[in-house]
């Protein structure tokens, strides 16, 4: 093996992976070793600054556990986890675009039955949530899965709360009806700041960076013979639709929350009138 010297430190480690028996390991890590490198290079790290990474690495995995995943975050606001969903999940044509997964997809929705609401503890301004599930030719989708998570009115998930919200509060597990439609009641979404009293929020706070979402609702939808979207419908208007923390924002995604004056759809949908309303409907591509 030749030794390792600097001008060679890539190609030398680099070639210590090659003979990995997964060629995808072998791939990945060849080309991690020699990013990883010539970073090192660019920067010239002091020891001081690895030793800080090291740091700052180990407090992000302590950080983490089965409610709260600082690593996530970590790659959600270096604009990682936007970049992997993009390149796995490009859209064509009227499919709906992706989105980050974010960090709060942490415990299975309850599954709900289309009209249910999903704002257990009544608090924020109501809004009815509907949309139509379709595929490449526009025909409709009976009995996708439609998973929906999203922030109360004050900026914060269930899981964040626990004891103040009631568990699976803003989240449900829903049916597509013969028609590929779903509708559920729940509240307007808000904008809120990414959990910043860890070691992410530290790195946005040296770098004067603000730490805020815009308001947004989550979505995963899958059915069979289709491929899976992971995305988030935001509402137009919010604050930081143009700075969001974790890069998520796709022009596409965005739709109007109007007041809906419609006595006989607020007797339908148990709301009182007139209502808000947020309309996103859904278009997948075959598998
Ligand atoms: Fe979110």
């Amino acid at each position: 093996m030749e030794l390792f010297s600097e001008e060679r430190s890539a190609e030398v480690v680099a070639a210590s992976f090659g003979e990995a028996a997964d060629p995808r390991l072998r791939h990945v890590m060849t080309s991690l070793v020699r990013h990883l490198h010539a970073f090192v290079k660019d920067v010239e790290l002091t020891e001081a600054e690895w030793a800080t990474a090291i740091d700052f690495l180990t407090r992000t995995g302590q950080k983490s556990d089965a409610s709260r995943q600082e690593f996530i975050l970590l790659s959600d606001v270096l604009g990682v986890s936007m970049l992997v969903e993009t390149v796995n999940h490009r859209a064509t044509g009227d499919s709906t675009e992706s989105t980050v997964l974010g960090p709060f997809h942490v415990v299975e929705s309850p599954p709900r039955e289309v009209g249910d609401s999903i704002a257990l503890d009544d608090k924020g301004t109501p809004c009815l949530v509907s949309g139509q599930v379709t595929g490449p030719s526009g025909e409709p989708v009976a009995g996708a899965t439609v998973d929906v998570w999203q922030a109360n009115e004050d900026g914060f998930y269930d899981v964040q709360q626990p004891g103040i919200q009631p568990a699976g509060n803003l989240r449900g597990l829903f049916h597509t009806d013969a028609e590929g439609r779903f509708w559920f009641r729940s509240v307007v979404p808000r904008f809120y700041p990414i959990p910043s009293d860890g070691p992410v929020g530290e790195l946005l706070a040296a770098a004067g960076r603000h730490p805020y979402r815009p308001a947004h609702l989550h979505f995963i939808v899958t059915a069979a013979g289709y491929r899976p979207v992971t995305t988030h419908v935001f509402v137009a208007g919010s604050p930081y639709l143009d700075s969001d923390a974790v890069f998520g924002v796709k022009e596409s995604l965005v739709r109007d929350v109007p007041l809906v004056d419609d006595p006989a759809r607020a007797a339908t949908a148990g709301l009182d009138n007139p209502f808000r309303a947020l309309t996103f409907d859904i278009g997948l591509l075959h598998s």
